[in-house]
């Protein structure tokens, strides 16, 4: 299915009419939001994130993200909204922001949740997640959707690659604009707890609520995540990936070296180093200068490799600032926390 995202035309579509109704039905349906693609399921039902969780082969364990339209929705789904997350999403809704609130009882499958007290909820910032949203009048979980450890979907081939006979359709809206998912905060403490860097950058949330802190497992490996599924290997490549923290100079005597030993080298790099390296594969993810570009263009660069053919890549690193967190917190876990310095 194809849909183009003129916000107006798109209520009349009949692509998201049907996804609506399948949604409706139970059935579960992949579509675009602003930061990957999601496979929606009604978060009321026990049949339809059954079903999610059998077409992503996704732990148990690992909750999903509920999606809604409108804010008048928490009323039933959220036991209390603590006014820094009103004012939260206040500033950052629709947009990449996942709010972790106390969930109502029995208002939502407990499966979604994974048994937890709590819930995550989404207003996505996409015109077709919307209007699906809108029509359905249902709460919606949605994680990525993606084979649970894949690279997330940033395109509706993507989706397509892993998860076709396994869901009843994806909407294909064109490629995702954000590409990494959604920053998800935990708003159930005094002080809002950053479970997974996205969308959103802390810099952006300190300005609206003042402090914020960071979970431990961000920066300390050792530390147990308080996000489930911030404990399991992603993103990984088929080819293992190690991140150089060097020069193009210096990244170009290491690729030759391994060309030496009778390696395929792949360089996962951006725009302004392309032409500099001499490699058996060279993938840009965007322009250094605009961080965006490379948060967008990640997942695409990592699903690409697996298409070629090649023995190890060797992946340029980035600042730790803005969306540089979420784009280094993405490729560390890709490359298995593989990272040289030289
Ligand atoms: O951008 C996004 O957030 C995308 C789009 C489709 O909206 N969705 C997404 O969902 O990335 P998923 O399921 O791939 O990631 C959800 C993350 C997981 O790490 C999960 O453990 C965490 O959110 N999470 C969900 N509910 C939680 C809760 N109650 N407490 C802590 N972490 C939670
Ligand atoms: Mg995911």
């Amino acid at each position: 299915w194809s849909v183009d995202n003129n916000v107006d035309k798109l209520n009349s579509y009949p692509q998201i009419a049907q996804a609506s109704d399948l949604l409706k039905e139970n059935e579960v349906v992949a579509f675009p939001t602003e930061t990957v693609y999601g496979l929606g399921g009604n978060a009321k039902s026990d049949v339809a994130v059954e079903k999610i969780f059998a077409a992503k082969g996704r732990p148990a364990d690992n909750p999903l993200i509920i999606h809604i339209a409108k804010r008048m929705q928490l009323q039933e789904l959220a036991e209390e909204i603590p006014l820094k997350a009103e004012q939260l999403m206040d500033a950052f809704w629709p947009g990449p922001l996942t709010i972790i609130l106390k969930k109502k009882r029995g208002s939502l499958s407990e499966l979604a949740t994974a048994g937890l007290p709590t819930v995550g909820f989404r207003m996505p910032d996409h015109p077709v997640a919307l209007a699906i949203l809108a029509q359905t009048e249902l709460p919606i979980a949605a994680p990525s959707a993606n084979s649970s450890g894949r690279p997330s979907p940033t395109t509706a081939n993507h989706v397509w690659e892993d998860l076709e006979g396994k869901i009843a359709g994806v909407v294909d809206g064109g490629a995702t604009g954000v590409g990494v998912e959604s920053t998800v905060i935990d708003c159930t403490e005094e002080i809002p707890v950053i479970l997974r860097p996205g969308g959103v950058t802390r810099e952006q949330i300190i300005e609206v609520i003042g402090e914020v802190q960071l979970d431990p497992s961000l920066h300390n490996q050792q530390a147990k995540p308080k996000s489930p599924g911030m404990k399991y290997t992603h993103y990984a490549p088929d080819a293992p990936l190690t991140l150089v923290d060097s020069n193009p100079l210096k990244l170009q005597r290491l690729i030759n070296e391994k060309r030496a030993e009778g390696l395929r080298v792949g360089v996962l790099t951006t725009d302004e180093n392309k032409d500099v390296y001499e490699a058996d594969v060279i993938l840009s993810m965007g322009k250094r200068e605009m961080l965006d570009t490379v948060a967008a263009g990640l997942y695409h660069a990592l699903r690409a490799f697996n298409h070629e053919n090649v023995d190890i890549i060797l992946g340029e690193v980035f600042p730790y600032e803005g969306v540089g967190v979420a784009i280094m917190n993405r490729l560390e876990k890709a490359a298995g926390h593989r990272r040289i310095q030289l």
